[in-house]
């Protein structure tokens, strides 16, 4: 995630580049930076941090060109700093990108173009695109970007400045998102439609390998053979505060409905068909995993709760004994570390402070500590033998959703991994895996085309004071999810408990109308969850289920039921859990609640 702006008009281009990436901070902040033609040649300025720190560099070196680029940084390859930040030029700085996305070949054609003679400054992807439209550049900058863009795999929304063609932006998106403004005499290009709404209200919504030249006599659309596309202006409605949510109610759910493409960017390049995994920011030898006789993961939250499913999931398929605690009780119970530990901490942050400490109680131990985090340069990040990132994109709302289902796929990662070292399942059960792995982004927005069951049961049980998840096996650890971020966000006190521990207490509880959530998506523990449904339904419970499809023949016990797609039951989780992340949205739509900031909470916990 970043947001890239673009600007050719009248105006001078410097503020209104600026305006726009104050819109389009919310897709990360960890730099800033423009690019204007101005006395004929391209002047940059980029700095880290926010783009408050940029504003106050221009204030000092006012840009005056009319024509630009910009660009607000999520890092992903190469650290948070001002080398690593956009726009990046070629050697001679006549050629300027910004660029969101990932160039997933960018070290096969970093290789290429260094034997080619182009020269590196920074650690990021991006920098192979101006060095490769450099090397196509022949007199036409169209040409040049269309035949970069063939080189290219991976996602992309570019913007392009050429010195030599000093009225012309090129831009072209793949898998990320652009849209271009038509103004009176300007032209914009923007990741989202906020940075635009303050000059125009027209704009293109472009498709995959759209290009667009930008230029003072307008905007052409173009695809890569040149033939001018006729597309539709799409007239803005909204106001911007409601598209800066991409035209959702809340973050909340605008990132529910990134599930999709949060799994599959966090699978990138990982997973791939047929080849072995290959995890270049984990660098554990075979003979090191060897050595080790046990596994700690440790975090807080919900980042527990992924760790709850990466026990299972490890243990299962890594032959390893793992054992997952919470990070502030880890570091207060003295735990057995030693230089045969290894330690998996889990942060979408990075920054927790109670997580930072178990990582750091590890080290001095001499363990070995691999990092599950959504922060590229977070604390955890730095500190951590190995990291293994989530590209869940920046998460806002405080309830945690996309980086949750992201951690999960990270610990299938880690698991499958581990399990293809130690070769301690088999070959085609690996393979049985990683295909679904891949399937799973598909079946999530399955899901989540199925809401109107959800908000029907929002509407029923809002009014209520306590529920009850229910799940075993790796359901239990969704129950614990679901539980969690129905309380976090409507309030309303709820409790999870493995199925067949619920008669040994916390059945005294279920009266009349008691509303339980049944999750039976676990096919060896079917009948038993069953027979758990029972139980309480027979002292009244109003029982909602959650199953996977073909397994209908829980409609007999339950009152309502929603069925999954059917996966692999070890992947179930990534699935199970949208509903209850659905439900507990709705609940607190209902009873009106602050859903993307709710009470007494924060979204880094920096506190012990
Ligand atoms: C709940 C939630 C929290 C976090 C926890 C850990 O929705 O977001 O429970 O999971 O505070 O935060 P990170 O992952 O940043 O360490």
């Amino acid at each position: 995630m970043c947001g890239i702006v673009g600007y050719l008009g009248p105006r001078k281009a410097s503020p209104v580049l600026l305006e726009g990436l104050s819109k389009l901070e919310y897709r990360g902040y960890d730099s800033a930076g423009i690019a204007v033609i101005e006395d004929g040649k391209i002047k940059v300025e980029k700095c880290k941090g926010r783009l408050a720190n940029l504003q106050e560099k221009l204030k000092k070196n006012e840009f005056t060109g009319s024509i630009g680029i910009g660009h607000t940084r999520w890092a992903t390859h190469g650290e948070p700093s001002n080398k690593n930040s956009h726009p990046h030029t070629n050697e001679s700085g006549t050629i300027a990108v910004v660029h969101n996305g990932i160039i997933e070949n960018y070290i096969v054609l970093r290789d290429w173009l260094t034997s080619e003679g182009y020269k590196f400054v920074s650690d990021t992807d991006t920098e192979v695109i101006p060095h490769l439209v450099d090397y196509y550049y022949k007199g036409d900058l169209l040409d040049a970007v269309i035949k970069a863009t063939k080189k290219m795999e991976g996602s992309y929304a570019i913007g392009v400045l050429l010195k030599n063609e000093p009225d012309k932006i090129v831009a072209v998106r793949k898998d990320s998102p652009l849209i271009v403004g038509v103004g009176e005499n300007e032209s914009f290009i923007a990741s989202d439609i906020p940075a635009v709404l303050n000059y125009t209200r027209d704009v293109y919504l472009l498709d995959d390998n759209e290009y667009v030249v930008m230029s003072g006599e307008g905007v052409t659309l173009v695809d890569e053979n040149k033939n001018v596309i006729d597309k539709e202006i799409f007239h803005v409605t909204w106001d911007a505060d409601a598209a800066e949510k991409g035209g959702y109610d809340h973050f909340m759910l605008k990132e529910i409905h990134e599930q999709p493409k949060a799994i599959k960017d966090t699978l990138t390049s990982r997973i791939v068909k047929g080849e072995k995994i290959k995890l270049d920011s984990i660098t554990l030898t075979k003979e090191q995993l060897q050595d080790v006789d046990r596994i700690y993961i440790v975090a807080c939250g919900t980042a527990y709760h992924a760790g709850v499913i990466g026990k299972s999931v490890i243990e299962k398929l890594a032959k390893v004994p793992v054992e997952v605690d919470i990070a502030s009780e880890f570091r207060y119970r003295d735990p057995l570390i030693t230089e045969k530990t290894l330690m998996i901490v889990i942060s979408q942050s990075g920054e927790t402070a109670d997580t930072l400490a178990a990582l750091r109680l590890a080290k001095k131990e001499n363990a070995r500590v691999i990092a599950v985090t959504n922060v590229v340069g977070s604390s955890v990040s730095r500190e951590a033998d190995d990291v293994l990132y989530t590209w869940a994109g920046p998460e806002i709302a405080v309830a945690s959703t996309k980086a949750y289902v992201t951690q999960l796929i990270a610990m299938y990662i880690i698991a499958l991994y581990l399990a293809e070292m130690k070769q301690s399942v088999r070959e085609s059960e690996i393979k049985k895996i990683k295909d679904g792995l891949l399937n799973l982004s598909e079946r999530a927005a399955e899901v989540l085309n199925n809401k109107e069951i959800i908000k029907k049961l929002a509407d029923k049980i809002y009014e209520e004071k306590d529920m009850f998840f229910l799940g075993r096996g790796l359901d239990y650890a969704v129950a614990m999810e679901g539980s969690l971020k129905l309380k976090e966000i409507s309030y309303i006190h709820s409790e999870s408990y493995a199925g067949g521990e619920l008669k040994h207490g916390p059945i005294a509880l279920i009266e009349d109308g008691t509303v339980v959530i049944a999750l039976a998506t676990q096919e060896d523990l079917f009948e038993k969850m069953v027979s758990n449904v029972k139980e309480v339904k027979t002292r009244g419970a109003y029982v909602f289920g959650i199953a996977m499809e073909e397994h209908d023949y829980i409609e007999k016990t339950v009152d309502e039921v929603i069925y999954i797609p059917r996966v692999m039951p070890i992947l179930a989780p990534v699935l199970s859990v949208i509903p209850l992340q659905l439900l507990s949205y709705y609940v607190s739509i209902k009873k009106g609640c602050d859903v993307d900031k709710p009470r007494n909470l924060a979204k880094s916990v920096t506190v012990e």
